[in-house]
Order: C-alpha cells, then sequence, then structure tokens
C-alpha cells in the first residue's frame, strides 16, 4: 500500500527531495515531481511507462513563474492565464533553458497550467518549484479521478495526497500558440474551443493542422483503455446480454428483456455530470467481474462533448480497430 493522506507540507518536502507525490486537480489526479529536477522527472516516466517521447506538463500557482519557463511569454498568454487560471487550460509556447529536456521530450516548447483545486495550489506553493505532473495513471490506461484509481495503479509512489473525486473528470484543454493571432487546441476539455473563440475574438483557434506527429505527442489515437472491450454505438444497441454493461450519459427506454447491467452516469442527461463520472465508471466496469464488455451510446460532439467523445474514442480505439495495430499508441 502507498502511503497517503492530507499533509500538503510533508508532500511539498517530498518533492523537493526529488520524490514522488500523486495529487488531486479539478480535472483529474496527477503524479508529481519538481519539474526542474531532471532525476525526479525521469522517475515519473518510470513511474507511469510512459514513453520518454509524451512531455509532461509543468502545474504552477502564480503567473509569476510564466517567464521562468516560458521564453518572453507572449501578451496572448497572460490574457489566457488572467481568463481561465486557475482552471482547466494547458498553453504550449516556446521554452526557457530552465526547463530540462525531459520534461519536454527534447521539444522546444514546454505545456503549463494552474489547476483549480486547493491542495494542488497548497503543493505547488510549498514546494516553491513548478510541479511537472501527467495523470496518475499507467501509460494507456484509464484516467484516475479518485484516489483509489491512483493506488490500483501506481505502487511505487512516495506519497498520495488525497482530495475526494475529481470535479470535472476530463484533463484540461491544450492550446499551443503558434503565433500573435492563430492558438491550436491541441487536446480538447472543459474549456470548449466555441468559449475560447467567443473570449478572444480576434484570435484564430484552429484544431488538428496536423504536422510533425511530436508537435502534438497528445494526440495519440489510443488512450485511456479498460482492460476489456469497449464499444461504442450510437443509439441503444438492439441486444442487452447480462456479460455486457452499458454506460449512459442520459436516461433511455431500456428494453425490458434486457440483461445487461446500466451505469446511468446523470439522471438529468447533464453532460458536465456524466463526463466527471465517466472514467470512475470505466474503472469500477473494469474491475467488476460479472462484466466481461462494456457498452456506451455516443454523445453530440459539440461543446463539452468534443471532450467526452475524444476520451470514448481514444478508449475504444483498440477494440474497434484491430487492423491498426501498428498505429496504436497510448498515453
Ligand atoms: O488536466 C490535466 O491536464 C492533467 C492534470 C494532472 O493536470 N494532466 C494531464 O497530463 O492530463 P498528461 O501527461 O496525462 O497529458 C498531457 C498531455 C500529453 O498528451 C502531452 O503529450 C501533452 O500534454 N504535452 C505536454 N507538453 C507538450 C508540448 N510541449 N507540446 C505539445 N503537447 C504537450
Ligand atoms: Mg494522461
Amino acid at each position: 500500500m502507498i502511503k497517503s493522506g492530507k499533509d500538503t507540507i510533508f508532500a511539498a518536502k517530498l518533492i523537493r527531495e526529488g520524490k514522488l507525490v500523486a495529487f488531486p486537480t479539478e480535472t483529474v489526479y496527477g503524479l508529481g515531481a519538481n519539474g526542474l529536477d531532471a532525476n525526479a522527472v525521469a522517475s515519473v516516466f518510470e513511474a507511469k511507462k510512459r514513453p520518454s517521447f509524451d512531455p509532461l506538463i509543468l502545474h504552477i500557482s502564480s503567473t509569476d513563474d510564466l517567464s521562468v519557463i516560458f521564453k518572453k511569454p507572449a501578451d496572448i498568454i497572460y490574457q489566457l492565464a488572467d481568463k481561465y487560471w486557475p482552471g482547466p487550460l494547458t498553453i504550449v509556447a516556446k521554452k526557457t533553458a530552465k526547463v530540462p529536456d525531459i520534461v519536454t521530450a527534447g521539444l522546444e516548447t514546454a505545456a503549463v497550467r494552474m489547476p483549480n483545486h486547493p491542495v494542488a495550489l497548497k503543493l505547488i506553493r510549498q514546494s516553491k518549484v513548478p510541479v511537472a505532473a501527467p495523470s496518475a495513471n499507467i501509460f494507456g490506461r484509464l484516467s484516475p479521478t479518485k484516489p483509489q484509481h491512483v493506488k490500483e495503479q501506481l505502487k511505487t509512489i512516495d506519497y498520495l495526497l488525497e482530495g475526494g473525486k475529481t470535479d470535472l473528470g476530463i484533463e484540461s484543454t491544450i492550446v499551443s500558440v503558434k503565433d500573435a493571432k492563430t492558438i491550436e487546441v491541441l487536446r480538447p476539455g472543459a474549456i470548449t474551443i466555441d468559449t475560447l473563440q467567443k473570449d478572444f475574438p480576434h484570435i484564430d483557434f484552429i484544431t488538428g493542422s496536423g504536422g510533425d506527429s511530436l508537435t502534438a505527442p497528445g494526440q495519440l489515437k489510443s488512450h485511456y483503455s479498460p482492460r476489456k472491450p469497449l464499444y461504442l454505438y450510437d443509439e441503444l444497441p438492439s441486444e442487452l446480454p447480462s456479460y455486457a454493461a452499458l454506460i449512459l450519459f442520459k436516461p433511455y427506454n431500456i428494453p425490458s428483456d434486457a440483461q445487461s447491467k446500466v451505469v446511468l452516469l446523470s439522471k438529468t442527461g447533464d453532460i458536465k455530470e456524466a463526463a466527471s463520472n465517466m472514467f470512475g465508471a470505466l474503472h469500477s466496469l473494469e474491475g467488476d467481474s460479472e462484466i466481461e464488455q462494456i457498452y456506451a451510446v455516443k454523445i453530440k460532439e459539440e461543446g463539452l462533448g468534443i471532450a467526452v467523445m475524444d476520451r470514448l474514442k481514444k478508449a475504444a480505439y483498440r477494440f474497434t480497430n484491430f487492423y491498426n495495430d501498428h498505429e496504436i499508441e497510448a498515453g
């Protein structure tokens, strides 16, 4: 069993000593290390079994740290920070030499965010360093939204700061600042492209410009997978056998002869509530010995639905694309 509790001072001391601390954020649990200590960051990759080409996000508690991490941060970076921090937005821009190459997987850019969670902010403040933290899961497996999920996957870390269930349950939106007028959304999240575009009408928010795969290492096709087959349906599947569980984002009329266990993520069909319960449902069905397969009914790809479907499609990818094994990567 890993050591866990609520002692942020102890946790911050561990971070400064180069150790690994899992902590809650408003999105998912992170696995933190001193972001300016290359050896500590190397242990994060090891604990997560994460390939070294996939860079980490630096977590800060004050915008003063931006100038340590980013080379001459552009005004738009401060404007984005002002608008959405603390909150689920990660900003990617040119880094300084202070950020070790292992953090950014050798890229010239670094990713930064200020999480909106009192425990995370306390930990970062008391650590007095930017905290490099990927999600606290084994590479490719489900993201952790509860302390228990971290305990199940990461057995070798030094401490788990407990903070209950995370609020949003979906990782941050990642944006990359290209130039004064163009920002690319690398990963959809709770701050939607519509919101960004509305708040910053003079900026062009683009998606999927493609190019060198290393400029967008987060855009892997397979990711966040449960360890049993997950299948996505456009509407209620016609057969609902007892060996399958059905995940629903809103209530449906279930036929009376259906035998599947039904997991309703929101009784009122509230997308935000459903999204925050999604990874938790996948975790518990993954551990449910009665269930062999998981079905989920898709939702519309609009607003927060874009981030939800992004995660679900990645979770289902390896079960629906048997002939594309060579393309499979995870995170
Ligand atoms: O909500 C979140 O962002 C959570 C919490 C813990 O903050 N963190 C998280 O980290 O989701 P992780 O490592 O699971 O995902 C971070 C993604 C990766 O896919 C990585 O490729 C991308 O961010 N990333 C990091 N640095 C990058 C960079 N310089 N350029 C492009 N993508 C980058
Ligand atoms: Mg992750």
